[in-house]
């Protein structure tokens, strides 16, 4: 009877490193915060675009401001630091469109990006288009988060970047 207790408390003491693996992402999914609030930290902005090589990083005057001005914008933190964020455009009635979304490299995947579309899509309900420019890498994300490619549509841009 001695042994099996003994047994017992070395098997919760002893963790596989997919077990502890397991234990840090959701302790950090619990510890992040998420916010509606427009005037986020220059720094930590440009940061967050630079991380993900986002050409948007390189207007750090004009970067922040339009995000001030988006329809919805959802920020990401671990305490005090961004760790992501999200934003739409949109005419309030029929359309809205998803415009970026990026989280800082070290914390993706950990439910940090469906989190905050998640948000962003619960103040559309009922809209007529969703829509977005999905990047080759992130289709399967955005799938996951409900959307699905546009029919027989193309999607056609004028752009100042190069980084897509
Ligand atoms: C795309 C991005 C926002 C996703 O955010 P994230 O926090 O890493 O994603 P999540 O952890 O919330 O993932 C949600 C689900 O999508 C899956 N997923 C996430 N990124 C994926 C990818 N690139 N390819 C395939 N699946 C992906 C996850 O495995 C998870 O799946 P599950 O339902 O089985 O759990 C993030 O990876 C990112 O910032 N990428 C760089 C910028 C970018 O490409 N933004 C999108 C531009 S359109």
């Amino acid at each position: 009877m001695g042994a099996g207790r003994g047994e017992g408390t070395f098997a919760a003491s002893v963790q596989t490193p997919a077990a502890r693996s397991l234990r840090v992402r959701r302790t950090v999914r619990s510890r992040i915060h998420y916010r509606e609030v427009r005037d986020l930290p220059r720094a930590a902005v440009v940061q967050l675009y630079r991380a993900n090589g986002w050409s948007s990083a390189r207007k750090p005057v004009k970067l922040p401001r339009a995000l001030r001005h988006s329809h919805t914008l959802i920020s990401a933190w671990d305490g005090d630091k961004l760790v992501g964020l999200g934003n739409t455009l949109s005419d309030g009635h029929l359309v809205v469109y998803y415009s970026h979304l990026l989280v800082l490299p070290e914390y993706q995947g950990r439910g940090i990006g469906r989190r905050i579309v998640r948000m962003l899509k619960a103040n559309y309900r009922g809209f007529h288009q969703h829509v977005l420019l999905a990047d080759a890498k992130s289709v399967a994300f955005w799938e996951r988060c409900g959307f699905k490619r546009a029919g027989k549509t193309q999607p056609m841009w004028i752009y100042a970047g190069h980084d897509h």
